[in-house]
């Protein structure tokens, strides 16, 4: 608890990661004098880690209809603000429309790949059946042994790690401050609404309004009232970083995002290429493990056997920020004043990163923001400890 202080600030976010650097950009531009704070630099987190999969067609699940729309309203974002990035920052996000190809490998992924078609026809999403033959004169590298293919031409890709430096960039340009090293120790609140925040020297910053976007992490800042606080864990994703040295512009070894089951590649257009994930629930570990890059290498040379000749750059795991219902919790607190959320993007942060900006930052501006689906509030416990 704390004795309101005087504002500098009229919101204070808390994390630069993709999602709170996108929403201190949009907010700035409608007028609010924001401060980012960071504990380490900015992208630190997931954002770094992402492949930057744009793919609300590929990630479509039956039970999840208002992600789904969300994704789509993000993707369909997704051109104008890599173009608006590039513009105000001088930064090419790496946004690609490449499509992506789903792939099975034996009967039971066919199976499961004809059930996933199905799907996305009943949600009228764009997905065509591949024979193998097709999906080979798509991309002449996948090994015979593919036994069947969804082309999905509205999934694309875009670059975490150069959007990271476009948004500082951007919100350089627009005066949003930033401070990185600044390890944000508590949320400070009369009861009824917020004042600021706690910094791990002491100092207290304050502010009219504090936007958890601290990823992972985002459950565990001390301060918040539990039934404030939104119940996001760590889904680790190892992930391994490979370069093509021998890379021709005009025969990359594949030009569509490649998925199946348990992985992907997304290649960039400098040969470079990301490959993962796993899907751990091993709280905040980020080991790198045999095990992992093991089952990573071998699932993908089964299907692309070329890609067991280039060369290892990197080998990073991230931590995915996963509510309950994989679902993001967007906007305002029913249960403090002042606090807002932009987390708990599980698989999709770099996808929402447009929707979330502009429906998280039009709320703190006091217009209209997220949908209701996607409210903090819909984790609030009540007294007994029960979900609301
Ligand atoms: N977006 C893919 C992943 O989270 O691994």
């Amino acid at each position: 608890m704390s004795s309101i202080l005087p504002q500098a600030h009229d919101l204070v976010v808390v994390g630069a990661g993709v999602p709170g650097l996108a929403v201190a950009w949009r907010a700035r531009a409608r007028g609010l004098r924001v401060l980012v704070l960071e504990r380490d630099v900015p992208g630190a987190g997931a954002s770094s880690v992402a492949a930057g999969m744009l793919a609300p067609v590929s990630e479509a699940d039956a039970g999840e209809r208002a992600l789904l729309l969300l994704g789509l309203d993000s993707a369909r974002r997704w051109p104008g603000f890599a173009d608006e990035l590039r513009e105000v920052a001088g930064v090419d996000v790496g946004y690609r429309r490449t499509g992506t190809l789903v792939l099975a490998r034996d009967r039971d992924e066919a199976e499961a790949l004809e059930r996933e078609l199905d799907l996305r026809r009943r949600l009228g999403l764009r997905a065509e059946r591949l024979r193998p033959s097709q999906a080979r004169a798509l991309e002449p590298a996948l090994a015979p042994t593919v036994r069947l293919g969804l082309d999905v031409p509205d999934d694309h890709s875009a670059d975490p790690r150069a959007l990271v430096r476009a948004l500082c960039a951007a919100c350089d340009a627009v005066g949003v401050q930033l401070r990185t090293g600044a390890c944000v120790e508590e949320l400070l609140h009369d009861g009824a609404r917020v004042a600021g925040v706690r910094l791990g020297d002491g100092e207290r910053v304050a502010a009219g309004a504090v936007l958890i976007a601290a990823g992972a992490w985002s459950a565990a800042l001390p301060g918040i009232p539990a039934d404030a606080r939104v119940p996001v864990r760590p889904v680790k994703g190892q992930t391994v970083r490979l370069r093509d040295p021998g890379f021709d512009p005009a025969r990359p070894l594949c030009a569509h995002i490649l998925r199946w089951e348990g992985g992907y590649l997304v290649p960039r257009a400098d040969g470079r290429h990301v490959l993962g994930a796993t899907m751990e629930e091993r709280g905040f570990d980020t080991a790198m493990t045999a095990l992992g890059v093991h089952e990573l290498l071998r699932d993908a040379g089964e299907l692309l056997p070329g890609l067991l000749e280039l060369e290892i750059e990197e080998l990073i795991a991230g931590l995915r920020p996963a509510t309950p219902d994989n679902a993001p919790a967007l906007g305002a607190s029913g249960a403090l004043r002042g606090l807002h959320y932009a987390t708990g993007h599980h698989r999709n942060g770099i996808l929402l990163a447009p929707v979330t900006a502009d429906l998280v930052a039009a709320e703190l501006a006091g217009e209209e923001g997220a949908p209701r689906a996607f409210s903090p509030d819909r984790f609030a416990r009540t007294p007994t400890g029960a979900a609301a």
